[in-house]
């Protein structure tokens, strides 16, 4: 009876704001005057096959791109099925064009929509910057009020789904708990499922809008869920009175005292965690969230899997594993030892290098301020005098100059929020932000197709059936 209640409360609070459509911005990405610095690219490549003494013109794009389908035909002969590009862990494909964000490596750039991720983080919040990301524009004041209003009123999780995340084994891990709870949100969700509604279904604004409010006011309170089962403490519901991460404090922390009241400079903190992790154009996680839907499949599903994916070490798993690692360290004096082990690979520095950043992370230089702000509050973490002592010995050794590799976003996360008594994969939930403006501007971009790489097969190449009696093991 309890959960009849539960689930028809939450399937009220849907249809309250189930005519609501958000007014998008505008979309081009060049929208307030700067255009990009290098102008047009446009042009052609003149290749000359050495093999065959054949010639080629392959056209470039503005942005200069040339498109990979056009080397195919670069071929020897008949057998020849043509020119494919070898590309393994995409260094240098892009398989979308997207107006979200924008990175330069070697000069350490982030922007989203075109504002410098430094300004975002000093003055805006996370939900603001959602909207922003999402949308194509900073939301203006009722804009932002209704958005908020419409995330709170979809944050309720279905009855059936805290009733799954309940079941879960209580030392289960707390990031894969959220994982399977969020790609779990598709059962829950069939009205929104291409699977069962038709492959148009996310043609309507006020569909998709729908979808994002969902994902994004249930996330949290999963994720919230997800760690209060793994401590074996009850479910908290958020509250309407405070933002989105206050929220997330007040369920991690009020043990369901409405009257418990989350540190504002945390809340603040926190916003400005999200706001450094919340988008980075095409990374593995967003990849994967593009590759599921490219399929078709509904989106709960796809935001589930980039979940799962983010969560390896070599990703946003990085926030976990840089406490590991320097509780490993233990104290300065391990220092050499340890990276003496990393320059013989025999372990990784987590929380340093990137796949774009040939120079110092922009958000890990605001993450290491940010830190001395949560350190005002609570004291310091021990660690860091470790973190701030193995930073400064990488970047004057060689082994790491030669390499250009930095601190990046996760190596002073982690710190934070352990201090703050954040579990990690609240991180992860700012992240789905961006994998949602990437769908929701995949759903619009008609270059769209079902993303289905080749390989290079190198293997027999042809032999036949034998039976098992004649088979000699080789
Ligand atoms: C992020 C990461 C996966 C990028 O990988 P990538 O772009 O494929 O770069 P590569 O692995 O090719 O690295 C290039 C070289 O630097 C080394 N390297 C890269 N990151 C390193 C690290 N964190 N510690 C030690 N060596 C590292 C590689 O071993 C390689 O050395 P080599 O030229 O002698 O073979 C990688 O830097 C890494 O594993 N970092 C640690 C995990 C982490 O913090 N992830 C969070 C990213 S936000």
């Amino acid at each position: 009876m309890e959960k009849g209640i539960a689930r028809l409360a939450v399937l009220s609070a849907h249809l309250e704001v189930s005519d609501q459509v958000m007014q998008p911005g505008i979309e081009p990405w060049c929208t307030s005057g700067a255009s990009v610095p290098h102008g047009s690219l446009k042009g052609s490549l003149t290749i000359v096959d050495e093999r065959t003494g054949k010639k080629y013109q392959v056209p470039v794009a503005e942005d200069g791109t040339v498109k990979s389908i056009d080397l195919k035909k670069i071929a020897t002969g008949k057998d020849d099925k043509g020119l494919k590009l070898y590309d393994p862990g995409y260094l240098n494909t892009a398989p979308v064009r997207s107006s979200i964000s924008y990175t330069d490596g070697d000069l350490g750039i982030l922007r989203y929509r075109g504002y410098p991720i430094e300004e975002l983080a000093e003055s805006s919040t996370f939900v603001e910057v959602a909207y922003l990301l999402i949308y194509g524009n900073l939301p203006s004041q009722s804009q932002l009020a209704d958005w908020e209003l419409a995330i709170f009123q979809h944050s309720a999780v279905p009855q059936g789904l805290l009733d799954m995340i309940q079941s879960m084994p209580q030392d289960a891990y707390p990031t894969g708990a959220f994982v399977s709870a969020m790609s779990a949100l598709s059962l829950f969700h069939p009205d929104a499922n291409p699977a069962h509604m038709g492959q148009d279904v996310y043609k309507s604004a006020q569909v998709r809008d729908k979808q994002i409010f969902c994902i994004l006011g249930q996330a949290s309170t999963i994720a919230a869920a997800a760690f209060l089962r793994t401590e074996g403490k009850p479910h908290v519901l958020p509250l309407s009175n405070l933002s989105y991460t206050e929220n997330l404090l007040y369920m991690l922390n009020s043990m369901g005292n409405r009257f418990y009241k989350p540190n504002p400079r945390l809340a603040r903190v926190l916003d400005t965690i999200f706001i450094l992790h919340c988008e980075h154009e095409m990374n593995c996680s967003t990849a994967a969230a593009l590759h599921l839907s490219s399929s078709g499949v509904d989106v709960y599903t796809a935001i589930g899997a980039a979940t799962g994916a983010i969560n390896g070490p070599l990703h946003g798993g990085a926030v976990e594993a840089v406490p590991k690692m320097l509780s490993e360290i233990g104290t300065v004096e391990n220092i050499p030892e340890f990276i003496e082990r990393v320059k013989n690979k025999k372990r990784k520095l987590s929380g340093f290098g990137h796949r774009i950043y040939r120079n110092y992370d922009p958000r890990a230089k605001v993450l290491k301020k940010l830190a001395d702000e949560v350190f005002s509050i609570f004291g310091k973490d021990p660690l860091f005098e470790v973190a701030a002592v193995l930073e400064k010995t990488a970047l004057t050794d060689e082994y790491f100059i030669k390499r250009k590799l930095y601190p990046n976003v996760d190596f002073y996360s982690g710190l934070v929020c352990r201090v703050m008594g954040i579990p990690s994969h609240f991180i992860i939930v700012s992240r789905i932000a961006g994998y949602l403006s990437h769908w929701r501007e995949s759903l619009d971009d008609p270059d769209t197709k079902i993303m289905r790489p080749q390989q290079a097969y190198n293997g027999v190449w042809l032999r036949h059936y034998e039976p098992v009696r004649e088979r000699i093991i080789k």
